[in-house]
């Protein structure tokens, strides 16, 4: 009787022994793909996904305030063309959104739905349609700490489900109403 408690007892250990082994494994994984993002991923590039759902694949984008200069990328992974589901990616204060896609719609399509020369644009990339990509390189130093800054699509429609809150200096930003 006790031989086969003990038996059991040490099949047990053995198991408790190989999740342990698993876990480092994972654990080590884990630690590589950190090392791997914090030493190749510059954070002032980002990029973000588009698609022909009329979506963007964030919500929210970060960067630090020690970005000098950001650099935005935009990929639209989808296959329809531009003219049926062009986005474009277009960085203002929040405040002015909703005249930004106005001042668009009266542009129209020949201007890819974006007023000319508009101050209020801090940033805006062209039109993109599906399987094609498309940068915009801007200074950080035209934002205010504090201020709410959104990016959005200003194709027709578009801009109530693709927008987001861009975030500069993380916490800082948190702190600044202060
Ligand atoms: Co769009």
């Amino acid at each position: 009787m006790d031989g086969v408690l003990d038996g059991a007892d040490a099949k047990h250990h053995d198991n408790l022994g190989d999740i342990f082994m698993k876990g480092l494994r994972l654990l080590g994984a884990g630690a590589l793909l950190l090392a791997g993002g914090v030493a190749y991923a510059d954070p002032c590039k980002i990029t973000i996904d588009s698609n022909d759902m009329m979506q963007f694949s964030a919500h929210e984008l970060t960067v630090p305030s020690a970005c000098t200069d950001v650099e935005v990328t935009l990929r639209h992974s989808g296959k329809l063309p531009a003219k049926v589901m062009g986005h474009d990616w277009v960085l203002a204060k929040d405040s002015d959104v909703s005249g930004i896609v106005n001042a668009g719609l009266a542009a129209g399509a020949s201007h890819g739905y974006l007023p000319e020369n508009d101050k209020r644009i801090i940033a805006a990339t062209k039109v993109v349609g599906g399987g094609e990509s498309t940068t915009v390189k801007f200074s950080i130093a035209a934002l205010t700490q504090g201020a709410r800054y959104v990016f959005f699509c200003t194709s027709p429609g578009h801009s109530s489900v693709m927008r987001g809150q861009f975030l500069f200096g993380g916490t800082r930003v948190a702190q600044a109403g202060k």
